[in-house]
């Protein structure tokens, strides 16, 4: 018996792994967070199966309805949107698991940031104008920010921003941001990403709180930084005629000229990949 704890994706259906749809199609008993995950994603559980919404339930109902579970030797799929790794409350209930001796595997998902960049069209790392993205979010009733933790702190660095949980917050996250990036800074909204009723915002950080729609509530992300408006970035090397790279040896006197033809025997020297 094994929980599986899957990556829901960021909304669209079809932004779940193979990996994530096959587990779901064989476990009896699937649990699922309601407020994010979509429904249409519930359609692969099995027929029969023991299907529980945990929006309103505690970590203490939820943890038994896994050991029950696992009581019966039952499979579960345990879904969170987006990826697992960010905001999915996974690790309190791995904790639980590990005291009951409760195996559990992971499998992660599509995060809401890269969802969001897709609907932007747009890399959230240029070369020159920023190369870190702060995964973050504002103090919430939910959790608390570390002391050091704060939007000051990391937009010091001048990095891209993706601001979750805090849509609600917006005033304060420009009044924060603004004495860091300027009044001027390319900022986006995007409510929603992939669902079916996406809405995207662009603006400057003097004028994205009046662009704001109230019903674009809840499930947005904020992104913040230059790369929003960059168009006269550098090209990166990694395609520059006559870089000098593993996959692309120059010469024979090259380091790599040697490694080249046997790493392109190996399927991850394919172009493309592993890059
Ligand atoms: C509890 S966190 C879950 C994050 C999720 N684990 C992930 O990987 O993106 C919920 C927050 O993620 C963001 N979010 C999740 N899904 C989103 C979507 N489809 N579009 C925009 N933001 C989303 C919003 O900021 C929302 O308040």
């Amino acid at each position: 018996m094994t929980v599986h704890f899957i990556g829901a994706g960021p909304g669209a259906p079809d932004l779940l792994t193979l990996r994530g749809r096959d587990l779901i199609a064989r476990c009896p008993v699937c649990l699922y967070a309601g407020s994010l995950v979509p429904e249409q994603i519930l359609e692969h559980c099995p027929p029969a199966a023991k299907v529980i919404n945990t929006a309103p339930l505690s970590l203490d109902e939820i943890i038994e309805h896994i050991a029950a579970a696992h009581a019966a030797g039952q499979d579960v799929a345990r879904l969170h949107s987006g990826d697992l790794s960010l905001w999915s409350a996974m690790g309190e209930q791995l904790r639980r698991l590990r005291d009951q001796d409760i195996p559990y595997a992971i499998t992660p998902g599509v995060p809401s940031f890269a969802a969001a960049a897709a609907t932007l069209g747009q890399e959230l790392t240029l070369p020159g104008v920023a190369q870190s993205v702060v995964l973050t979010r504002t103090s919430g009733r939910a959790s608390a920010m570390p002391d050091n933790e704060t939007l000051a702190n990391f937009a010091r660095s001048g990095a891209t921003l993706a601001l979750h949980l805090s849509i609600h917050a917006l005033g304060r996250v420009v009044e924060e941001l603004v004495p860091f990036y300027g009044a001027d800074c390319p900022v986006a909204i995007v409510w929603r990403a992939s669902w079916p009723d996406e809405r995207v915002i662009r603006a400057r950080l003097s004028t994205v709180e009046a662009a704001l729609e109230p019903a674009m509530n809840r499930t947005a992300l904020i992104l913040v930084g230059p790369v929003l408006a960059a168009e006269d970035f550098d090209e990166s090397c990694l395609y520059a005629l006559g870089y000098d790279r593993r996959f692309r040896p120059q010469s024979a006197a090259s380091p790599f000229a040697d490694t080249a033809p046997e790493m392109l025997q190996d399927d991850s020297a394919e172009p493309g990949k592993g890059q």
